[in-house]
């Protein structure tokens, strides 16, 4: 489908839920003319606790059924399925350009003072390959504290953002790294960006939040650029919603997260494969 890719084609981003409207938000904002396609796969949210080869497999096939929608370029908007599939993503569709998330480790890396920095992300992401190469390569000297936020994805899929429960989550998950010295926190999972105000709360000063949206949007306009794929027109972009759970569940979300009131469609897990059923 990319190799005859035209610039007026969406750009597509796919995510277990809603965390990728995180990284929508910001692609919006840098490239306002693009259409853009989301698919949340709510069916089998949460992708943290699944295999490697059970990701893999699920973000082939929704790489595929995004390309069957006319995507001309895939932006994986979950660092779970980037860290378990983007290089197989990437051998098995060699003429699709995708973008993926990494976490942010190396920006951290440069800006903490205290030398300690602290992971949020999903059990899934800390055990990959990517993770274990980034904080490698450009942590070396940092300490690192990690967490996996237990529950935390769920919340923010029914966008309770400011819960009691959710502010738990969080307190338990920062006020120990806070504690320890750590000056920095990353987010390396794309759902928790939305509740950035109440981590800032918690942390009350102490340390810096970096939410990698900005800098995956600015890569994707990057490989867009390279091809010739930028879209040229001058009009807004349309937005179109897909997720293989609920229409009216994603939709609350989305306009929770995002003020956004539009439809989402649905798309069903038949034998391994997405399948569209209304439009
Ligand atoms: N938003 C995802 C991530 O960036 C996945 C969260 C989940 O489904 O567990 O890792």
């Amino acid at each position: 489908m990319s190799g005859n890719s035209s610039p007026t084609q969406p750009i597509a981003l796919y995510d277990s839920g809603v965390g990728g409207l995180s990284v929508l938000r910001a692609v919006r904002s840098a490239l306002p003319r693009e259409h853009l396609l989301y698919f949340g796969d709510q069916a089998k949210v949460p992708y943290g606790s699944r295999s490697l080869e059970e990701l893999r497999s699920l973000a082939e096939a929704s790489a595929r059924f995004l390309l069957s929608q006319c995507a001309k370029l895939i932006v994986i908007a979950c660092n779970t399925a980037s860290a378990a599939a983007l290089k197989h993503l990437r051998a098995v569709l060699p003429e699709v350009p995708f973008v993926g998330m990494e976490p942010a480790v190396k920006p951290a890396a440069e800006q903490t003072h205290t030398r300690k920095v602290g992971v949020l992300a999903t059990p899934s992401t800390f055990q990959g390959e990517l993770y274990a190469s980034v904080v490698e390569r450009f942590a070396q000297d940092v300490e690192i504290f990690q967490s996996t936020c237990p529950g935390l994805v769920s919340q923010i899929e029914k966008a309770r953002l400011a819960a009691p429960k959710t502010r738990r989550i969080l307190e338990e998950a920062v006020l120990p790294m806070l504690d320890a010295g750590a000056d920095t926190l990353v987010l390396g999972c794309t759902h928790y960006p939305f509740v950035i105000p109440l981590i800032e709360k918690i942390a009350a000063g102490r340390a810096r939040v970096i939410d990698p949206a900005p800098a995956v949007a600015r890569q994707t306009a990057r490989v867009l650029a390279e091809r010739g794929l930028l879209n040229p027109g001058p009009d807004e972009g349309s937005l179109r919603f897909i997720t293989s759970g609920e229409p009216a569940a994603f939709e609350y979300a989305l306009s929770r997260l995002l003020g956004l009131n539009s439809k989402a469609e649905a798309a069903h897990w038949q034998g391994g494969e997405l399948e569209l059923i209304s439009r």
